[in-house]
Parts: C-alpha cells; sequence; structure tokens
C-alpha cells in the first residue's frame, strides 16, 4: 500500500543542489578547508554560481524547464552562525526561495545537512562534539518550525556513508581524518541522529515526509569466479549500501537514492573499491557509467515496501550529448524497475546547475543548465530540453504506472 500522499505531485520531475555548492563561502568547515588550499587547483567556492544573492531568476527558469519540483539544502552556519543565535534574515531568504518555488510550481524537497558544518560546530568536534545531537536538532526545529507550511519533504542528512569516509577515512574533506574506526562511529551517530530529527520533524508537523538521501553503489566483485571478491563484495555492500537503511527503516517515509556508478571489490585491494576496469566508460569524475546498476539498486529497495525518490543522479561532463544519454539510460531503468512493482515516484537529476563540485573545485560540469563562472550567466544545455520533453510526455502519469522514456534523444 502507498503512503504517497495526494496533496504530493504523483511523480517528482526536478534537479538537485546543496546550498554551498551554489552558494559559495559562508562561515562554515569547508570555507575553511577551501583556504587551507584542500581544493583542486586550490580553488575556492568565492560566490559560486552566485545564486544565493539572486535566487529569483533561477527558480524562474527552473520551473520554465517543466519541472515540477527542487531539491536544495539550507546552509546550516547561515541560520545559525553562532551557538543558539539564530539569524531571522538568513531564515527570511531561505523562505523567499521556497515561496518563490511554490510560486513556480515547484515541490521542495528540503535538506537539512548537506556535508557543510557551520565552523563553531565543527571547533567543537562536529558531530562528535559533546553536545552535537542537541545541536543540530535545535537548528532542525528552527528550520522546521519556519518552513513548515511550505515545506513537506525533508531530507536530515545527506549521504552520512559518503561523508563519515570521505571526512574520517580517506581525509580528503574536513576534518581531514584518517581514522576508520571513527568514520565508524560516526554513522552510528548519524544513525541515532537521524532518528531524532525523524521524531522532532514529525512532532511540529505530523504531515511531514521525512527520509535521507542515501548513496547507494553497484558493487560487483572484480573477478566473479573468485570466492574471496564475491564475499568481500557481499560484506561492502551490506556495510556501505544497507546497513545503514536497515537501520533507519522505522525513521523513512521514503528512500531517498543518490545513484552513480559501479564499483569493483577485489579481495587483493582490500576494502578500497576499483572505480573502473580498464576501457570502461567513465565521466569526467572517473565514475563508471553504469545505468543498470540503478536497476539493481532500485530492485534491492522492493521489500522496504516505501515510496522512493531518487534525490541524485548525474554525469560529470563537457560533451552533453553524454548527458542526454545518461538521462535517457538511467530514467529507463526507473521505468523498468517501476514494471516490476517498484514505487519511485521522482527523479531528481544532480545538478540542476553547475556548481563547486567540492575537493574537485569547479571543473567537473555536472549541471542540465550551465554556468559562466565570469558572468554568472546561465544557459540551459540540450539535456534540459531532453528532459523537459519526457516531462511533457509524462504529465498524465499518475504516479501507479512507469514513467515513459523516449529510445532515442536527438
Ligand atoms: C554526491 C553529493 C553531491 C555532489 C554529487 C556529485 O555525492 O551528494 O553534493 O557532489 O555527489
Amino acid at each position: 500500500m502507498s503512503t504517497w500522499p495526494d496533496s504530493l505531485p504523483p511523480f517528482l520531475w526536478g534537479a538537485a543542489t546543496s546550498s554551498h555548492q551554489i552558494e559559495g563561502d559562508a562561515q562554515n568547515d569547508w570555507t575553511r578547508w577551501e583556504d587551507a588550499g584542500h581544493v583542486a587547483r586550490l580553488e575556492r567556492s568565492g560566490r559560486s554560481t552566485g545564486h544565493f544573492a539572486n535566487p529569483d531568476p533561477d527558480l524562474d527558469l527552473f520551473s520554465s524547464l517543466g519541472w515540477n519540483a527542487y531539491r536544495l539544502s539550507i546552509e546550516w552556519s547561515r541560520i545559525e552562525p553562532k551557538p543558539g543565535q539564530f539569524s531571522g534574515q538568513a531564515m527570511a531568504e531561505y523562505r523567499h526561495i521556497i515561496e518563490k518555488m511554490r510560486e513556480n510550481g515547484l515541490e521542495p524537497l528540503v535538506t537539512l545537512h548537506h556535508f557543510t558544518l557551520p565552523q563553531w560546530f565543527a571547533d567543537q568536534g562536529g558531530f562528535f562534539g559533546p553536545r552535537s545531537a542537541s545541536h543540530f536538532l535545535s537548528y532542525t526545529a528552527y528550520v522546521v518550525d519556519h518552513l513548515k507550511d511550505l515545506v513537506t519533504l525533508w531530507v536530515t542528512v545527506n549521504e552520512p556513508i559518503i561523508y563519515a569516509v570521505m571526512g574520517y577515512s580517506f581525509g580528503t574533506w574536513p576534518p581531514g581524518e584518517t581514522h576508520l574506526a571513527k568514520a565508524w562511529r560516526l554513522t552510528n551517530r548519524l544513525v541515532r541522529l537521524h532518528q531524532k530529527a525523524y521524531r522532532l520533524i514529525k512532532r511540529i508537523d505530523p504531515k511531514a515526509m521525512v527520509g535521507l538521501a542515501h548513496h547507494v553503489v553497484y558493487f560487483a566483485p572484480y573477478q566473479p569466479q573468485s570466492p574471496a571478491d564475491r564475499m568481500l563484495c557481499r560484506i561492502i555492500d551490506y556495510l556501505f549500501n544497507w546497513r545503514f537503511i536497515h537501520k533507519v527503516d522505522a525513521y523513512q517515509d521514503f528512500l531517498g537514492i543518490n545513484y552513480y556508478t559501479r564499483q569493483w571489490i577485489s579481495a587483493s585491494r582490500g576494502l578500497a573499491p576499483i572505480a573502473a576496469k580498464p576501457g570502461a566508460k567513465v565521466t569526467e569524475m572517473g565514475w563508471e557509467i553504469y545505468p543498470q546498476g540503478l536497476h539493481h539498486v532500485l530492485g534491492r529497495l522492493k521489500s522496504y515496501r516505501k515510496p522512493i525518490l531518487i534525490t541524485e543522479n548525474g554525469i560529470a561532463t563537457n560533451i552533453d550529448e553524454e548527458r542526454q544519454q545518461y538521462l535517457i539510460t538511467h530514467l529507463a531503468a526507473i521505468a523498468a524497475v517501476q514494471q516490476e512493482g517498484v514505487e519511485v515516484r521522482g527523479y531528481f537529476h544532480w545538478a540542476a546547475l553547475d556548481n563547486f563540485e567540492w575537493a574537485e573545485g569547479f571543473k567537473p560540469r555536472f549541471g542540465l543548465v550551465e554556468v559562466n563562472y565570469d558572468t554568472l550567466e546561465r544557459t540551459p544545455r540540450k539535456s534540459a530540453d531532453l528532459y523537459r520533453t519526457i516531462i511533457e510526455l509524462n504529465k498524465e502519469n499518475s504516479g501507479r504506472e512507469p514513467i515513459i522514456v523516449p529510445s532515442t534523444f536527438q
């Protein structure tokens, strides 16, 4: 039985961003990380796309591209620049963005934590800090209270496992630590934090739909005939892909899935996956393009019997035909799994517009809309036109039948 409320569009068609990636500089740990020279080519997010200073034209543009939804995140460091001191002005700015979305027929999906922390919170040890959960919950309560009349769909935490691994095990993101055991402990803390945030949001607004955006990789054994590769693959698959979702099962109204790629597991390499086999078709991030993986992953989620939102899926490329192909093949994977009875209720392409790709800086181009970083001019790519055509094809979709996806894109 579907729990998808009638008040929401039957299928959400949109794209996603996160605050720091499109807004740039703030008093957060990432700005400090950039200042310390940890980003490729020593880039800094700076003003990024200029979106925060002038959001209205972007929101008009997004709705003119045919979307009925848009995923964004709130920058905690703007809302709570000092512990316990909330900025009414920053809150009003985000409220304005969401009111403008509503005027434009864009259903908001709002993320509360998308990788960045206020500097004061990071200085107290981030999510290991003594009062970290209560700080996050009071920020959550403040935001939800101020937006509950406009927002139904909430994501508490974006990609908890990626966040933990990159910041605490690989050390390529702040705080730059390299202790696998700490990354593990952090994921357990984030499980509890999500559970608490879920309960809190539902208390403030019982009709809210709350979930998280979980990164799922399609893992496969490098040598399928090797028992060691197969065994390790199963272990990594469980720990990385399913354990978190499993633990928060009772605290999710929908399953938010970020899917990008397949990776290979080889016992000879240990825990570090191999991004692609030689000769594979990869994106500018070096990620293999493998739409069948999305089909597999979504199939595994059927048993949860919850509506699924693809909260991110996209490609870094300067060749827009590749983006068009990526879009079509991944949407086709969604249609195929819907045929098998999996309830997918929305698709958010990553990204709405080009943006600051964390430690990779501005080089990877993920946007349906191109950004000229010198002039801040926006140019929708052909893939945005293709997406609009597909959305148009599906305007009668009741959410109960598979989406229609054309097989060619010329
Ligand atoms: C995801 C992140 C998102 C973006 C894409 C490319 O892991 O959630 O912010 O960087 O990757």
